[in-house]
């Protein structure tokens, strides 16, 4: 079967488990090296504990030269990338990076010929003192004279640090793929209203192409997400609640098919408000209570509606009945207490009011940031939310999501580009011109780089765009 960019659907869902199980692969082999490099100081040369252990490495690397010159791993700004990929590392790996980067390594390269030996020499050889390294002439030099030809060290790159992420020729950019989703939920809503057929085939695309891109750019989504566009933002609140509900089911490890139909609830979550009067969906003041009846019908008919739909997901009709049941609380509609809510709705419940809260300082300007939000969440696990869904809801979009404006304690400003491991500190732009040519610039630094054992920056606190009047569009979209 083809989509509509020429990919045949099992292509595409290869290309999904490839990626995923490509950063299990990376991951495995960095740790690996951490092992070797650990024993390495414990145990002998010729330890059979140490030898294991090479061993173990050794097949790993081997697994990824598969249809690879070599197997790359870059450390920057206290970050890992395997190529272009970004790997998440936990506390086990932090140690390995941080020797790394004090004798000036900002990769390693392991190329076909390896041998255990060779691995065992080069994990002794970087446990040494930097001194000692210093007094060599550098790491790079040591490893040559010790005949350690298949291991290659990088200089810690000093340009705009993240690997480039280059879109290939044709291929479609994120910003691009998103407004093409916020057209597709318009054109659904108008078909609704003119009580046409919904085209359910440009959903399913739409949806597959959103999940294959928001694997490899997930932070770029997120960042998105966050603009709210103001004069779309019926269409575009769909949009962000599927981005965030497919991020959320990509960072669970579900599978494709899963994934896609959490993006499909999403994006389908708030159909039923068709059938609400325009001016009450967006009355900007408090609702009266039989408008307030009226809108709470909205999962009710949102769920009518999707059951005479064929070639949609039937969660994506549990999910638009369920998205206000909002946990022990009892949303609505009122339904029997027992009823448990499905972990796909408890999703969408969960992402629809990270959103809609983030919103409502565009709409009623109250003064919520994101990071705010994302307390108001963590205040309401347990009983509105599943604790564990908001845990790892918070772990993926960090504390100071992307498109937060940041004043770092050097006095400087920051826009929030990425996550890193640590949620204190993510990738941020300098801004100084505020004209969005800072992106060109390349600003962009890492709060976890340190300067003689301390943080470079950190953050102060966060800054409101809209009162500072800086125009975050700029910067996520182009
Ligand atoms: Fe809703
Ligand atoms: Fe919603």
């Amino acid at each position: 079967m083809e989509d509509e960019h020429g990919n045949s659907r099992g292509e595409a869902r290869q290309s999904f488990f490839a990626k995923q199980q490509l950063i299990n692969s990376a991951k495995a082999a960095f740790q690996l090296l951490s092992a070797v490099m650990r024993n390495a100081t414990i145990y002998p040369d010729a330890h059979p504990f140490l030898l294991a252990s090479a061993e173990k490495l050794l097949s790993k690397i081997e697994e990824l030269l598969v249809g690879r010159k070599e197997v790359t791993f870059y450390l920057v700004g206290g970050e890992l990338f395997f190529e272009k990929i970004s790997i998440p590392i936990d506390e086990s790996l932090v140690l390995v990076m941080e020797q790394f980067a004090s004798r000036d390594v900002g990769g390693v390269s392991f190329k076909p010929g390896l041998s255990q030996t060779e691995l065992i020499k080069f994990a002794w050889l970087v446990n040494k003192e930097t001194s000692f390294f210093t007094a060599e002439g550098g790491l790079n030099e040591v490893i040559a004279k010790e005949n350690i030809v298949h291991i290659e060290l990088h200089r810690v790159l000093l340009v705009n640090k993240k690997p480039k992420d280059t879109a290939k020729e044709g291929e479609k950019r994120t910003a691009e793929i998103f407004m093409d989703a916020v057209s597709t939920v318009k054109e659904l809503v108008r078909a609704v209203h003119l009580e046409k057929a919904i085209n359910v085939r440009k959903m399913n695309t739409t949806v597959q192409t959103m999940v294959d891109s928001i694997l490899d750019n997930r932070d770029a989504f997120m960042g998105l997400t966050s603009i709210k566009m103001f004069d779309e933002y019926t269409f575009a609140h769909s949009v962000n609640t599927a981005v965030l509900a497919i991020s959320l089911g990509t960072f669970l490890s579900f599978e494709k098919a899963q994934v896609a139909a959490l993006g499909m609830a999403g994006l389908l979550h708030d159909i039923g408000k068709v059938s609400v009067p325009l001016d009450i969906v967006n009355k900007p003041g408090k609702l009266t209570d039989e408008e307030w009846e009226m809108m709470m019908r909205h999962p009710i008919e949102g769920a009518l509606l999707l059951s005479d739909v064929s070639g949609v997901t039937k969660l994506a009709m549990v999910a638009a009945f369920e998205h206000h049941q909002h946990g022990k609380v009892r949303g609505y509609p009122n339904i029997d207490g027992r009823h448990q809510q499905h972990l796909f709705a408890q999703i969408v419940s969960l992402v629809d009011a990270y959103d809609a809260i983030t919103a409502s300082r565009v709409y009623h300007s109250v003064q919520t940031s994101p990071y705010q939000a994302i307390r108001t969440l963590i205040n309401q696990r347990g009983s509105t939310f599943d604790p564990l869904l908001v845990k790892t809801f918070v772990n993926m979009i960090g504390l100071f999501p992307v498109g937060t404006v940041l004043k770092l304690d050097t006095g400087e400003i920051g826009l929030v580009m990425h996550q890193t491991r640590d949620l204190l500190r993510p990738r941020v732009l300098l801004l100084d011109k505020f004209d969005g040519s800072e992106k060109e610039a390349g600003t962009e630094i890492s709060l976890l780089e340190t300067a003689g054992g301390r943080y470079k920056r950190s953050i102060a606190g966060t800054i409101n765009p809209h009162t500072a009047k800086i125009d975050v569009k700029k910067y996520l979209t182009e």
